[in-house]
């Protein structure tokens, strides 16, 4: 396996519409996934989408792990998941704002307004269907990851740019929250 160079914004390759990928199954993208999987856990992050190491597919790797989720949120951890030409729908009217950060854009942390309950579905490595329903950090995520495969990176989805921080300077910010290390 082997530890991807992660494309920064400003890259082209993070502006456009990644392709669908044709056959999930197939061993090029079980490499990819094997590497995108090491380039995330070095970084370390939480998710990862293929444009984000400059192959444009339709292709996502996410993980929620129980520790990063607030009250009610216990049952949406969900284990490493890969995901490909996944869709979202969302589940009535609901946002919320919450803090993000992204492999893309090192060092900052910014708030998002994000769809509160959602479907999504997609392929397997198998090439089986998965679909399942998300709230919380596990639809805030999915979110992030598959908006990076239409070109969009989260400070686009930015509604106050004064929310726009270096992670530094968090503390400011949100006095009692302890820094997050994860980031998509
Ligand atoms: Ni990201």
């Amino acid at each position: 396996m082997t530890i991807l160079k992660i494309a920064r914004m400003g890259h082209p390759v993070l502006r456009r519409r990644a392709e669908p990928v044709p056959d999930p199954s197939a061993p090029e993208i079980h490499r990819l996934v094997l590497d995108m999987i090491e380039t995330m856990e070095d970084a370390p992050g939480i998710g990862l989408a293929a444009p984000q190491v400059h192959i444009p597919l339709r292709l996502v790797i996410f993980r929620v792990p129980a520790e990063r989720l607030g009250p009610g949120e216990e049952g949406e951890a969900q284990a490493l998941t890969a995901l490909c030409n996944p869709v979202i729908e969302p589940l009535g009217p609901d946002t919320e704002p919450g803090w993000e950060g992204c492999l893309s854009v090192p060092g900052l942390r910014g708030v998002v307004e994000r769809w509160t309950h959602i479907r999504y579905s997609g392929l397997g490595l198998d090439g089986r269907r998965i679909e399942r329903e998300a709230r919380g950090m596990h639809a805030r995520v999915v979110q992030h990851e598959c908006d990076h495969l239409d070109g969009i990176l989260y400070p686009q989805r930015m509604r106050d740019l004064t929310k726009l921080v270096f992670e530094s300077e968090m503390r400011h910010m949100v006095p009692d929250a302890r820094v997050r290390e994860d980031v998509e």
